[in-house]
């Protein structure tokens, strides 16, 4: 068997979670290969919103395993206090989760490193969501970090201290005084104290080799999704660096982040928002600081899911789309938000960019560059959409896109809930 992978096209927030929770029902296993906290996935049903960090969208399906990937980051306060606390009141997690024992942990000065980097950086900062999402990957790559498997070893205290006081000397040379910082509400002595709870309580899931579980799985004829989060314009390697995240969102981040051979890949479902948004610094090519930008924050909702953020809202930008689609191997796309255009009379999509008095459709070595994108407009469907009888608009919309990019759109979501979708 193969590993299908569902990722994001855009700057993130592409709507993964709800498309994860749709398909849980044709796989065996859900799996997160890369990210930490710093995703924000929402799922809407019967009536109820979860908003997922860590724990894979899988979840609320009966018989769907959930993994966390070697690849992925933990903090184990925000998985425990604020993940499985919410999700355990709809349904039980324990059996049905299985943990990297090689996911590296996010500790607490982690995210006051995190935050002093940020201050450092002052008007150039990155637009973080300060989950100690760098300072993480840093100590992984910098081989400092601790490892989930780690929380096992009779030493564990120890590796912490000793860490920790390389963090603190860290931090003081940056003039940053975390005796009055806050994380997620608490002083630093009392998240720590929370944090090292949640790290022994962590001990008691399954933490095991992940990557034998999941080439055993695939022997034995299972069926596997993997989870992307964040999105391809965040990536580290192709992203709009250095406003980027610290992992591969990318479907190569797939092999590395969950130890699945290259040629053990299947489907790649690509995700984008009929419109463009992104939250955080960088460049936004297709940005729209007007009237109908306000309009697509206002019925998108887009508010960040981690953060509460707002989100900036713009058209949709197919030279990225399209850069994203060639860089990932996009099998299959799904278009989602397409109802937020609801009211609109026209509609606006970038085709191309022009650069320094030349029309370019490949994207630059710098996004922020003096680049302006080339716009072409389309009639709205200007109505509710009724998913029974399609507006035509809507399809010419579809077919457009579908020709750019050389794919088949095979979903259209138009709605928060899980059942809100027109499968083409
Ligand atoms: P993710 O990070 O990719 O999982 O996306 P987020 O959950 O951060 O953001 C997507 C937001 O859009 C969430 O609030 C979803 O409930 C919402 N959403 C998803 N699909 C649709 C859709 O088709 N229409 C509308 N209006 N909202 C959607
Ligand atoms: P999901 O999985 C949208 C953005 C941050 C910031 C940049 C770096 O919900 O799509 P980081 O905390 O990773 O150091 O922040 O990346 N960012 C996201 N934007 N959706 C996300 O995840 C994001 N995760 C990080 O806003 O600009
Ligand atoms: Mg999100």
């Amino acid at each position: 068997m193969k590993v299908d992978v569902l990722l994001g096209l855009q700057w993130g927030d592409e709507g993964k979670g709800k498309i994860v929770d749709v398909l849980t029902p044709h796989y065996d296993m859900v799996v997160r290969f890369q990210g930490g906290p710093n995703a924000g996935h929402t799922l809407e049903f019967d009536g109820q919103k979860v908003v997922l960090h860590t724990i894979p969208s899988g979840v609320f399906r009966e018989n769907t395993i959930n993994v966390i990937g070697n690849g992925v980051i933990i903090d184990p306060f925000i998985m425990l206090n604020k993940e499985v606390n919410q999700i355990s009141a709809i349904t039980e997690i324990k059996s049905k989760l299985y943990i990297s024992e090689k996911a590296h942990l996010i500790l607490p000065t982690h995210r006051l490193l995190d935050n002093a980097n940020e201050r450092f950086r002052g008007k150039n900062k990155i637009g973080s969501t300060l989950k100690g999402i760098t300072p993480t990957y840093i100590d992984k790559t910098g081989r400092n970090g601790l490892r989930v498997g780690d929380l096992l070893l009779s030493n564990f205290q120890q590796k912490y201290n000793y860490l920790k006081n390389i963090h603190l000397r860290q931090i003081k040379s940056m003039d940053f005084d975390y005796s009055t910082a806050l994380i997620d509400g608490l002083s630093f002595a009392e998240y720590e104290l929370a944090w090292l709870q949640a790290a022994q309580e962590l001990k008691s899931y399954h933490i095991c080799a992940t990557e034998y579980l999941l080439n055993k799985a695939l022997e034995d004829g299972k069926k596997i999704l993997a989870e992307g989060a964040q999105g391809t314009l965040l990536d580290i390697e192709f992203g709009s660096y250095p406003y980027v995240t610290s992992s591969n969102t990318i479907a190569a981040g797939v092999c590395s982040g969950l130890g699945i051979p290259p040629n053990r890949i299947g489907t790649v479902y690509g995700l984008f928002k009929a419109y463009c948004t992104r939250v955080g610094e960088g460049p936004f090519p297709t940005e729209l600081f007007d009237d109908t930008g306000e309009l697509l924050r206002t019925q998108g909702n887009e508010f960040g899911s981690t953060t509460g953020r707002p989100r900036r809202c713009g058209w949709l930008d197919l030279p990225l789309l399209k850069y994203a689609c060639m860089l990932n191997g996009v099998t299959e796309l799904i278009m989602m938000k397409a109802d937020v255009l609801n009211s609109l009379k026209t509609l606006t999509v970038c085709t191309n960019y022009t650069y320094k008095g030349k029309i370019i459709t490949e994207i630059p070595y710098d996004l922020s560059d003096d680049i302006s994108p080339q716009y072409e407009h389309f009639k709205g469907w200007n109505n509710t959409i009724d998913i029974n009888n399609i507006p035509a608009a809507l399809t010419d919309y579809i077919s457009f896109i579908e020709q750019y990019l050389n794919l088949k759109i095979k979903l259209v979501s138009v709605g928060r809930d899980r059942t809100q979708n027109i499968i083409l």
